[in-house]
Parts: structure tokens; sequence; C-alpha cells
């Protein structure tokens, strides 16, 4: 792997032409590598229909490519131009309430809409063709933020047709679908696939199952939509990488299902705005206003890790105040430096601020960029070109340490639990991302896993929160692993056909865990339950029958976190106190080594470094590690956005 690098998203349709020589060489200047451009130009790239304008894009890449500079080009999907509206006017997406959405902002399409999925394979082929042997080409991104402002799901009748075909497919027979549906149960039963609607503007609830298959499928469509541009890209250029731009805490795709057609992963990082929108406490959002919640982006840089089978970037990073939250504050002096380092530490290749230069006009005048719409630095502008020094001078290389735990993150248990939280709030996001923290505060590596992993070998502990059902593979890992298992709450309570196993949860062989979860208390969030000895049960807590060792039980008796051999389950959802408690004591009983960080200082270790950084609104100082020589870059001292370097000895 390569040294790391930082980039910018660039839009030179934005700026006068003659201002483009200047921009690339202040780029350089601040030791970017990577431009990011193109990504929403298709008005400028194709006006009218069939009338190709390429030329001033090749001669921004000629000038960029002039200054040293290698291009990122994003195919221009998410934005159709108005013309396409009208030559396909169905291509837009259809809402949940019935409603078509409409031209004026972006993402307006259906991903179920074949003709307006071979438009974009037209428009990237044409792109590839025109620039896909430019020596500045340094690689692709499709399209743009999948997904984004809810775009993932249409109820049109394209999906519909589309979801019928799905449906026969999986299914091969009515009645095999009658049965895993459940369709017996209030007359549903259907004689033919084309009787079958989407799972909206019904009476009431749809059965389950349903909703779960048009979810499934909805994700297929958008990793069909992405595997057309890939197939394109790799055809005309097999060693560049093809990218796409995730989210934070977006989970209505399966994101390992469509990374199989990518090369790498990346997302955009915005810390401020994703902790202000948010579903955090007020207290934690106060806190961490100006910094961003000291977990969230280390939790994605991790996820989007393993999404890239070990390969991603941050593709967009936050410079300063965003436009799209309820409050967009201005970042602590530092943050845009710590997060950078912060995203190398967990092994990113590149991190890209967005943007150059924040535009004075449209829809994100109000957004930051590195350069004021002057064109005079903004802070961030000084703070990348310190890290580019910075860089350079530590001289990481390889990609981040392997954990010594991991955490299983699965986006059908996200949908499963949305589709029925049976306690408003019930999250399987929440849970892995409570767990996260717990471990992190100690400031111990992790690692997160995609449901298909086959094998847990080399961790001490792996948790599996809130799985909705068991797959073979997840079967074979926890009945082969060696190391310490935490299972629960509700982990395989459905099966894959959203119903309950025979066995009842969490559907496991006795000799890994003799338990049965017999019923479900599901409890007025504004009420806790006190738990013996510390911390409380909050908003779920399982009647468990085992023959297996109560290790913490509440006040009222009911088992908490149950262990037999190398498994433990945890019953309930817990306070964070009730959930560090847990992380704790298995922490202990595998004697994992821990480092004893100030309040708000994180770490992660990435090819013989240790990367410290300080979420605190205060000084900190850091207690030397034994594992570790010295810093070489900062001190013990950390101010506040901070960061520092140790190098680790070698083991
Ligand atoms: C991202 C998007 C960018 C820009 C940015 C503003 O979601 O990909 O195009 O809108 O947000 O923060």
């Amino acid at each position: 792997m390569s040294t790391p690098a930082l980039g910018v998203c660039y839009y030179p349709e934005h700026w006068p032409e003659d201002w483009w020589e200047r921009d690339a060489q202040r780029m350089a200047e601040v030791g970017i590598s990577y431009v990011r451009i193109g990504e929403f130009a298709w008005s400028k790239l194709e006006p009218t229909p069939g009338n190709l304008t390429f030329d001033w894009l090749i001669r921004s890449m000629d000038v960029l490519g002039r200054n040293g500079l290698k291009v990122i080009f994003g195919t221009p999907t998410a934005t159709p131009p108005r013309w396409m509206v009208d030559k396909h006017p169905d291509m837009l997406a259809v809402d949940k309430n019935g409603n078509r959405r409409g031209f004026g902002s972006r993402r307006h399409y259906d991903f179920s809409h074949l003709g307006y999925r071979e438009e974009s394979a037209r428009i990237t082929r044409l792109l590839a063709e025109a620039i896909g042997n430019h020596p500045a080409l340094g690689g692709w991104q499709t399209d743009n933020e999948y997904g984004c402002h809810g775009t993932t799901y249409s109820y049109s009748p394209a999906a519909k047709e589309g979801f019928q075909r799905w449906l026969a497919d999986k299914y091969g027979t009515v009645d095999a679908l009658n049965g895993a549906w459940g369709n017996v149960f209030w007359s549903m039963e259907y004689n033919r696939f084309d009787q079958i609607e989407l799972p909206n503007l019904l009476v009431t609830e749809a059965t389950p199952a349903h909703d779960l298959d048009f979810r499934r499928y909805s994700s297929d469509m958008v990793a069909a939509f992405n595997k057309v541009q890939y197939d394109i890209l790799k055809a005309k250029r097999p060693d560049l990488p093809v990218i796409h731009n995730f989210m934070s805490r977006y989970t209505e795709f399966d994101h390992y299902d469509v990374a199989e057609t990518l090369d790498i992963a990346s997302w955009d990082s915005y810390p401020l705005g994703h902790l202000a929108v948010s579903d955090e406490s007020a207290e934690l959002k106060r806190q961490y206003m100006r910094q961003g919640d000291p977990d969230n982006a280390a939790f994605h840089h991790d996820l989007y890790r393993a999404v890239g089978h070990g390969r991603w970037w941050v593709m967009e990073q936050q410079p300063g105040p965003v436009n799209w939250a309820q409050f967009n504050p201005d970042p602590l002096p530092g943050m845009a430096r710590l997060w950078a380092w912060e995203a190398f530490s967990h092994g990113a290749e590149v991190v890209t601020y967005f943007r150059w230069r924040q535009a004075p006009f449209a829809q994100e005048q109000m957004h930051a960029g590195l350069l004021r719409p002057d064109s005079e630095p903004a802070p961030a502008y000084h703070e990348a070109t310190q890290v580019a020094q910075e860089l350079k001078a530590v001289g990481i290389e390889g990609n981040a340490t392997k954990g010594r735990v991991a955490v299983v993150f699965d986006y059908q248990s996200e949908w499963a639990w949305e589709i029925q939280p049976q306690a408003k709030g019930f999250s399987h996001g929440a849970h892995v991302r409570a767990l996260y923290s717990a471990f992190r505060k100690h400031g111990i590596d992790i690692d997160v896993l995609p449901p298909s992993t086959k094998s847990f070998a080399g961790y001490d502990i792996v948790a599996i929160p809130a799985l909705f059902a068991w797959n073979d593979d997840l079967r074979t890992a926890i009945a082969e692993f060696e190391g310490h298992l935490l299972i629960g709450p509700r982990s395989g309570s459905k099966t894959q056909d959203f119903a309950i196993p025979a066995k009842l949860a969490p559907d496991l062989p006795s000799n890994l865990l003799d338990l049965k979860v017999t019923r479900i208390d599901s409890i007025d969030p504004s009420l806790e339950i006190e738990v013996k000895g510390s911390g409380g049960v909050h908003l779920w807590r399982e009647r468990i029958e085992t023959k297996a060792n109560v290790v913490i039980e509440d006040v009222e008796g009911w088992p908490v976190l149950v262990n037999q051999g190398k498994v433990y389950y945890l019953g309930a959802t817990g306070t964070k106190a009730l959930v560090q408690r847990v992380v704790d004591y298995l922490i202990e009983e595998v004697d994992l080594p821990v480092l004893n960080l100030p309040a708000g200082v994180r770490c992660r270790t990435r090819d013989g470094f240790r990367i410290y950084v300080n979420y605190g609104t205060g000084a900190a100082t850091l207690n030397q590690a034994s594992d570790e020589t010295g810093y070489v870059l900062g001190t013990a001292e950390l101010a506040a956005a901070g960061v520092t370097v140790a190098r680790l000895a070698r083991a």
C-alpha cells in the first residue's frame, strides 16, 4: 500500500476557465494529489440530447495533470439534465405516499427504471471513451452517494414490475411465496406474481417478509445500477480503481453487495453535520458540537474498510461549517487536520476535502471549502497543508492493524428492526455502535465484519449484536471460533423469511448456547430498570430459559448477561453504563491489553504507529503505552483537536 495522500473536490464548470491554472497550482502547493471532478456536470457535458461538449472537461484535466494532480472522475448520473426528464418522464422516483419527485435538485431518478439505467450506461461509455486514456486520470467514482435524500426506494410502476420479476425469480412459484410470507394470515394469498403490490399505501402494515423482500429488491437495484457503470469503466481501463462515495449511518441498501463491483469503498465524512442530525443525546451534541461524535467517524472508517475489502478512502471531508444540518457550527481550530489524521490511522488511502472553493451561488453557498468565495484561504486550507507536510515527515505506509475485537454489522438487520421494532428506537446500528464505543474507549483496535464472514480466526472477541437471522457462514464461523463471542439481544430471533425460528431465539445449537428467549418485555424509554451492581436496562429485555450461568441480572431477577463456555449472551438493551460494564467484563475475562486514555482522546494503530486524536475541548496528557518507543509527531501533551503519533516497538 502506498503513502496516504490528500485530495480535493473541484468543479471546474463552476469557475471561469482562466481560474483553473491558478487553482491547480495552489492545490499542488497545499500538497494535494487527487482532484475529484465531474460528478454533477451532465448538463455541461451534454447540454441537449446527443450534443457532447467534452472539450472543456479535457482542458480542465490537462490543467490539473500539468500541475501534477491526478483526477478522479465522477460519472454525472446523480444529476440527469432537464431534457432527460422530458425524454423519460417516468424515470422520476415515486415516494411512499405515491407522489412523483420532481426536477430541480438532484438524485431525481428511479433505480428500477431500465431506460434511465441505459442512459447512465450510455453517458458512462461515452465518457470512458473520451477521457479513459487521459494521462491525468487516476480513477473513477460511480455516480454520487447512492440513496442520498431518501432515493433508494421508489414506489413507481417500474419498481412494481421489477419487484414482481424479482419475486418470481426468487420463489419460482407463487405458493412458495405465499408460504414464505405467511400469507394465509389475513387472507393475503396471491394467485399470480403480477397481483403483488409494493408495500406502500396499504391499510396497515404489510407482512414483514413482504417489506423485507422489497428492501432486498431495492438494494439489488442499486447494486445492478453500479455494476453497469463498473463493467464499462473496467473494460476501458482495467488498471484504474472504481470507487463509490457512501454515507454516514445510511443503511437503505446493502453496501457489501454494491461493493462487489467496486475496487475501493469511500465515504463522505461530515462529523459536525452528522452529529447534529443524529438521534444522539442533547448533551453529547452540545459537548461535541465543534468536534463531532468521537466514535462515529471512526466506526465508519472501520465499516468502509470492511466494505472495501481493506481498501477505502474518505471521498469528502468536512472542511468547515456545512449547510445542511439544523445548526452548522464552525469546527474547533484543528479539526480539519484531526479528522484527516484519524481517517489515515484507520487505513484511509486518500482523504479528499469537500470542496476547493465555497460556491457563492445555489444550494450549497453556505458550505465552507478550503478557499472562501473570494478565493482567500479558509482555515482548512492551512490545516490541509499541514497534514500534507506531516504525512511526508511521519512516513506511514501499510494498512490499519488487524483489530483484536470485531463487531458484525449487517444491513438486513437494520431493515428488519426498522420494519418490526417492537420497541420504538430499537436499532441494530445503535447496538453495534454502543459496543464499538465501549471497546474503543480503551484504545482497542476494532474491525467491522460483514455477515458473510466465514471465519473469526485471529480475533479475541467478536460481538454479534441484534442480528436478525443466522446464515450458514456465520453459523460456521461461530461454531469454529476459539475466541469469546458476545451475542444478542434479539440475535437469531427470525429466520431469513422473517418468521420466528422453530427453536426460538437465539436459535443456536445447545452445545454452544443452551438458551431460549421465551418472551419480550419492551419498555417505555423514560423508564430504566436497575441492574444489580450497576447500569440499567433500557427499552428491551428478554425472558430467558437457560441452564447457562447468569453473570449479571437486573433487580427484578431477569438475566442480563448469560455465559456458557466462550459464548456470552446479552438479553437486554442497556444504558451506556451497562454496555460499558459488559464490555469491561469481557475484556477482563480475555485479559485484553487496554490503554488508559484521557477522556475525549481516541486512538488507532496503523503500520507500526499509534495515532492519538483529542476530541475534547481541553488539553489532555497521554500516558505512554508500554509498546511505544516515542512520539514522531506531537508530544504527550495533546491540545484540544490535537494529534500525536507514537511509534510502536516492533512486535
Ligand atoms: C455530500 C454530497 C456533496 C455535497 C456535500 C455537502 O452529501 O456528496 O455533493 O452536497 O454533501 O456537505
